[in-house]
């Protein structure tokens, strides 16, 4: 068990900003990545598709003998939420590692989250962050253009069209005064500078990709699951779309060109999970 990989999904490409963690922090791991490109974007859909979609990614994962499940993705961590407790190995969304993160860091007790529509529908951070310290204030922001823009390279520092889109969504939680700003979707880490930019230095931003990744490596090494051959761990990527360009903006979330196959799969052909 222990030699075989850890599986991460997302609907996309932001759960590689998990991976890019994981890479650091267990570099012995083989990796099996799936990135749901087909049917990218989760976020703007109702919860029953998003519910569905992510039981076949599970099911797939599950197919590559994975010894841990990572949603790395703040949409179906929000809204797939019985997946946590059917698995047959261990899994972790990014809600809670993500919330806990932002609690200890604080100051003053207010926190901004910004996530897709789903994400941000669901109340999921909200309700976390609420049970870990009831006086906490909330103030939520969803952000639909984000993800279809950092899927087509819309990145850069200096961008009118990201600066813009971010300075509408994130002035009302600036002017709210939060010094933590939760970033719920696991794209948007790619934005971080232009939304640290925004925000200002005195807000700290949590990285749900990186607190997540933190969290299952504790998880696994918690479970005596980490593999005992030192030797450096492989990562598998899979997609439902073209691989063609897939590398490309890959290396960018990685922080470094790709190593490893990009395979396509039909991920229709995986029957949704069930416990
Ligand atoms: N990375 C996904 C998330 O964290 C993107 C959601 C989407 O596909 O809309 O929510």
């Amino acid at each position: 068990m222990n030699e075989a990989p850890i599986g991460v999904f997302d609907s996309g490409l932001g759960g590689l900003t998990a991976v890019k963690e994981l890479t650091h922090l267990l570099p012995y791991e083989n990796i099996v990545y799936f990135g749901d490109t087909g049917r990218v974007p989760y976020g703007t859909r109702g919860s029953e598709i998003i519910k569905q979609y992510a039981a076949q990614d599970v099911s797939f994962l599950l197919s590559q003998q994975v010894k841990m499940i990572i949603a790395a993705c703040g949409t179906v961590s929000s809204v797939a939420l019985e997946l946590a407790g059917s698995l047959p190995v261990p899994f972790t969304g990014v809600v809670k590692p993500t919330s806990a993160a932002a609690a200890a860091v604080t100051r003053n007790g207010r926190i901004g989250i910004i996530g897709t529509s789903a994400t941000i529908r669901s109340g999921s951070y909200r309700w976390e962050l609420n049970l870990l310290h009831p006086e906490i204030q909330v103030f939520e922001q969803d952000c639909p253009l984000f993800v279809p823009l950092v899927e087509n390279g819309f990145i850069q520092r200096d961008d009118c069209v990201p600066r813009e889109v971010a300075r509408r969504y994130l002035s009302p939680l600036r002017d709210a005064g939060v010094d933590t700003l939760i970033l719920g979707c696991t794209h948007y880490p790619i934005l971080r500078e232009i939304i640290g930019d925004i925000m200002g230095d005195h807000v700290v931003l949590i990285d749900s990709g990186k607190e997540t990744a933190l969290y299952a490596s504790h998880l696994l090494r918690e479970r005596h699951l980490l593999r005992e051959e030192k030797t450096e761990g492989e990562c598998s990527f899979y997609v439902s779309d073209s691989t063609e360009g897939f590398s490309q903006i890959a290396g960018i979330f990685l922080g470094q060109n790709i190593k490893g196959n990009v395979s396509r799969i039909e991920i229709q052909d995986y029957p949704p999970y069930s416990p």
